[in-house]
């Protein structure tokens, strides 16, 4: 059935990604150009709780194509995640007029606009998460700069341990999964890239491969691990007692969260944001904006939430003939 919006919402959730408000601006600045009325929410689904909105035109989205984080906010609601939550979430959206809603965010955002389209309102998802962790997309906004930074941090990395003639063990973001680090371990030469989804040896894959390539002369080593692999000082602990070579950890952290969005970002993220818009204004609600097959399309929520995303361990092999 089709639904005539007139107001729509929009919002960001979960961790902030770069090229967030490159989709703010375009879902704002399309919805406008459309004849629709844009109300921000600011903090995601708990400023939507707390009913923290404001009237957006078109010069509420100037100057942010070109900004990290998020100008709207964003927050990880605990409360949102009860019935009685999405109840009143979805009871704010209807006192406010709003029958269409955008949420820009990862799986946990996804899921609440999943909940919220049960609960009667039309919810589009626009993936936006450093971790490219989303099964029913290729490309979630925020993960190529995330990617720069990174590699961009351990390359400068690279220049002290090489002088100093240690190892260093690199922690990087990516939640449970490594697809983020695998792509960081790829672009900057790691020795190592450790993965949650990989059965690793930590004698096997790191001692044995550090000493086999410091037969050959090499002198410095970069281990590149994901977050949801564990400790880093333990393993770094652990290369160091097997090895005798002094090892260190850095640990990126949210810094590979912010800064300047990337070409690539902002360009997926307008296109995504873009298509939001045109999902609603066709009154079609429940779906998800995603790339696939090099092309930014949509669909069902439902479905796309229940799709699983595998790590191609494959490039792990290719890494070790490279990676010396
Ligand atoms: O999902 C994005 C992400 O940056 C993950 O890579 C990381 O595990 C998590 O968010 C960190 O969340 P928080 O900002 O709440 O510490």
């Amino acid at each position: 059935m089709s639904v005539e919006i007139k107001t729509i919402g929009i919002l960001t959730s979960g961790g902030d990604a770069p090229g967030m408000n490159a989709a703010v601006r375009a879902a704002v600045r399309t919805a406008i150009y459309k004849g629709m009325r844009v109300i921000g929410i600011r903090r995601g689904y708990a400023g939507l709780l707390d009913n923290d909105v404001f009237e957006m035109n078109i010069r509420s989205v100037s100057e942010i194509l070109h900004r990290g984080g998020t100008v709207l906010y964003t927050a990880r609601s605990h409360e949102f995640n009860s019935e009685e939550g999405v109840r009143k979430a979805a009871e704010n959206c209807r006192k406010n007029g709003i029958t269409g809603l955008v949420c820009i965010g990862g799986d946990g955002t996804f899921r609440g606009a999943r909940d919220l389209c049960r609960a009667g309102i039309s919810c589009i998802g626009v993936p936006g998460t450093i971790d490219n962790d989303l099964a029913c997309s290729d490309y979630t906004i925020g993960y190529d700069t995330a990617l720069n930074t990174a590699v961009e941090m351990i390359d400068k990395l690279r220049d002290t341990i090489q002088s100093h003639t240690r190892c260093s063990v690199v922690e990087v973001m990516g939640h449970k999964v490594g697809f983020l680090a695998q792509s960081i371990g790829i672009a900057c030469g790691a020795l190592v890239t450790l993965v949650p989804e990989m059965n690793y040896d930590l004698d096997r894959d790191v001692v044995d491969r550090i000493l086999y390539t410091q037969r050959s002369g090499k002198n410095h080593f970069i281990i590149v691990m994901a977050e949801g692999c564990g400790s880093s000082s333990d393993v770094a602990d652990f290369i160091q007692s097997r090895t005798g070579i002094e090892t260190r950890v850095t640990v990126l952290g949210h810094v590979q969260r912010g800064g300047i969005p990337t070409a690539r970002d902002r360009i997926m993220a307008t296109e995504m944001g873009a298509r939001a818009i045109e999902l609603l204004e066709k009154g079609k609600g429940s779906r998800v904006v995603v790339f696939r097959n090099g092309e930014v399309t949509d669909l069902d929520m439902e479905k796309a939430l229940a799709m699983e995303k595998t790590l191609d361990l494959s490039k792990f092999e290719m890494t070790k003939m490279i990676s010396l």
